[in-house]
């Protein structure tokens, strides 16, 4: 559960994994409509982390709903029923939506992802009343071989094509929109974050190297034409899975004695970027995290001071930070009582190499990296190191001195977006599996609810007759976080729900929790270790967006599989017989012997981490 809630005239909308919208009344939650666009469940397996939505758009009277399998949906916000639905992507490539869709001035827009699987990244505008294509602005260059889009971003594709070489449309080249864009009323100017390259080591991509435009940036464009007006790219070069996807915080701030219009970002790759929302220019950039990838961000240049020793080769290094992100989609905020931008920091370490020149393979419908998921002693040795540096807090940033003000500590990474109000204070969706209230000026925790579950979505707040509500989706799932699946004992996760909360209210009792179920003692391991080994690159190739990097932590741990769920691997894994819970068949891209081998390497890992005692469960009554 990824969404943040929208109050309009005494009615709360919501929107839950698979795209399904509800309409409550704002006061006592009551059902009002329910829209469920019926998304496939074979589109699960093209969102990198779970068939998750992010949120809904508004505008007169209508509700907008971006659905996984590409359609843009305007549903009446009285009754629910659809006014009209248009294809925004072609059904046949590897995008999907999970991302919200947003209306400006009568403009609704929306992006998509997909770059993780091979695509070309785009946003496309649709007139607000009709569904009508108003422009689209593709943010990485097609094959030259074919000429102009006939797009809006045509007159710019010559200047993003010169910093690309080789094949890279073949691949897609990514830069995908996958969530954050916002708008300018006053400058008429949408602001595109975009993602990763596809694939994602730029060795394959563009073997030469280049910035590779428009990846890893910000674009700002038109509302009403979709015209380029500036850029500003953060990764040049990307081969990290970095994303500036990330929320984009809009502001007025006074830095050096000037009022400044800002838009502020705190991307994948552990800067805190200001910068200048009318030319694009770079105010400042600091990193809030410990950074390998880069040591300061050049302001004259506006370009990243990269450290050499982070561009991917062949020999496994560890990095932070990485794909699993310094900051992700979780929302954050800025009080403009406190000055102070508000965010879930982590600090995640991975290991990083990429597979030699013979060993790289496309394949459609497939997450696609480049990435080397081979092992070795030295390796695992890196990967205990890596798991150890694991953190999470609420990092309170000051934007103008670029500095920390405060930090709240966590366990572990995975705590949720946050929100500052005018009351001085912040609620977040905590990993301990609470609802924790700070002050924003300092940090101090007012209030803590046990919530059996984390709110990893971000909270809203709204108000009916002089009284303020709190609602948080709670749910847990998406990006897999490491180090809490090495948690002991064993966390366990309440089911996705909203909860609305108001000083005063009654309360409600949460049903008690199911009793942790055990973990099954894993099968005697018999496969030799070059088919492990072969489980361990089709895991990592085909599993571990969803399953976690080694089959920890992800939408479903799979070491500790009950032995019906070991009997029917097979039929799960290839044919599918889960696939209404998200868990679609492979059979296209995996043969019955990858299947097997895939089965092995969990065994493996399974005995692995099962003889560690650190692991073993909290004893259950019988
Ligand atoms: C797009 C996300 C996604 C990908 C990719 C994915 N899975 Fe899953 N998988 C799921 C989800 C969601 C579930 C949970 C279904 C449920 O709750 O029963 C699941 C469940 C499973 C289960 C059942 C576990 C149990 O204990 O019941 C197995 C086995 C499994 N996956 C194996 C795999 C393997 C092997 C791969 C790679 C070939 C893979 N999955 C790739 C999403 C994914």
């Amino acid at each position: 559960m990824q969404a943040t809630q929208l109050f309009i005239d005494g009615v709360l909308y919501n929107v839950s994994v698979w795209n399904v919208v509800t309409a409550y009344d704002g006061r006592s939650g009551k059902v009002l409509w329910t829209f469920d666009p019926k998304v496939a469940p074979e589109w699960a397996r093209l969102a990198c982390c779970g068939p998750s939505a992010r949120g809904i758009a508004a505008w007169k009277g209508r509700i907008y709903i971006g659905a996984l399998d590409g359609r843009l949906i305007a549903v009446d916000a009285r009754t629910g029923r659809q006014v009209w639905s248009v294809q925004t992507f072609d059904r046949k490539d590897a995008y999907s939506i999970t991302g919200p869709p947003r209306v400006f001035d009568g403009v609704v827009v929306i992006g998509n992802g997909g770059a993780d699987y091979g695509v070309r990244g785009f946003v496309t505008a649709y007139d607000a009343a009709t569904g009508r294509k108003r422009w689209r602005f593709y943010t990485v260059p097609g094959n030259p071989a074919r000429g102009p889009d006939g797009e809006a971003s045509d007159n710019v594709m010559p200047m993003a094509t010169k910093t690309w070489n080789g094949e890279w449309w073949k691949y897609g080249g990514g830069g995908t929109v996958w969530d954050s864009f916002v708008y300018d009323p006053k400058l008429r100017l949408v602001y595109l974050g975009t993602g990763n390259g596809a694939p994602h080591v730029q060795h394959f991509r563009s073997p030469a190297g280049g910035d590779n435009l428009f990846l890893c940036s910000i674009i700002a464009v038109n509302v009403d034409t979709g015209k380029y007006v500036w850029h500003y790219q953060m990764v040049p070069n990307e081969q990290w899975d970095f994303t500036c996807t990330q929320p984009i915080v809009l502001a007025d701030l006074t830095i050096d004695g000037v009022e400044r219009q800002v838009l502020m970002q705190a991307p994948k790759n552990g800067f805190f970027y200001v910068i200048d929302r009318k030319t694009g220019k770079v105010i400042s950039g600091k990193s809030y995290v410990p950074n390998l990838w880069a040591s300061e961000i050049d302001l004259v240049t506006g370009k990243p001071v990269v450290n050499p020793e982070s561009y991917l080769t062949l020999t496994p290094k560890l990095m932070t930070p990485t794909a699993l992100a310094a900051h992700t989609w979780h929302p954050m905020s800025y009080s403009p009582r406190t000055g102070l931008v508000y965010l879930s920091a982590q600090e995640q370490w991975m290991v990083m190499a990429r597979v030699k020149d013979e060993d790289f393979t496309w394949v459609f419908h497939r997450s696609n990296s480049g990435f080397s998921y081979a092992s070795s002693p030295e390796r695992r040795e890196l990967q205990r190191i890596a798991d150890s540096r694991e953190k999470g807090y609420l990092l309170a940033w000051d934007p103008v001195k670029q500095q920390e003000a405060f930090r709240v500590n966590y366990p572990y990474p995975g705590s949720g977006g946050i929100l500052s109000t005018a009351g001085n204070i912040l609620v977040q969706g905590t990993v301990n599996r609470t609802l924790a209230v700070y002050r924003a000026d300092n940090g101090r925790k007012l209030w803590e609810m046990d919530t059996q579950t984390v709110a990893i979505a971000g909270p809203m707040s709204y108000e009916i007759d002089g009284e303020q509500y709190i609602a948080v989706n709670f749910g847990w799932g998406g990006s897999p976080v490491h180090g809490i699946d090495a948690a002991s004992p064993r966390i366990q996760f309440g089911p996705g729900r909203l909860m609305v909360f108001k000083l005063g209210a009654k309360g409600v009792n949460l049903p008690p929790m199911p009793p942790p179920s055990p973990v099954p003692a894993p099968p005697r391991l018999t496969a030799t270790e070059d088919i492990i080994r072969k489980g361990e690159k089709l895991f990592g190739e085909t599993c571990s967006r969803c399953h976690g990097e080694r089959a920890r932590g992800g939408v479903k741990d799979i070491r500790f599989m009950t032995p019906e769920a070991h009997a029917q691997f097979n039929a799960i894994v290839l044919d599918g017989v889960r696939k209404d819970k998200g868990m679609v068949g492979f059979k296209d891209i995996l043969k019955p012997a990858d299947a097997d081998a895939i089965h092995a390497y969990l065994i493996a890992r399974a005995n692995e981490d099962f003889k560690d005692e650190s692991f073993a469960p909290a004893p259950i009554a019988k």
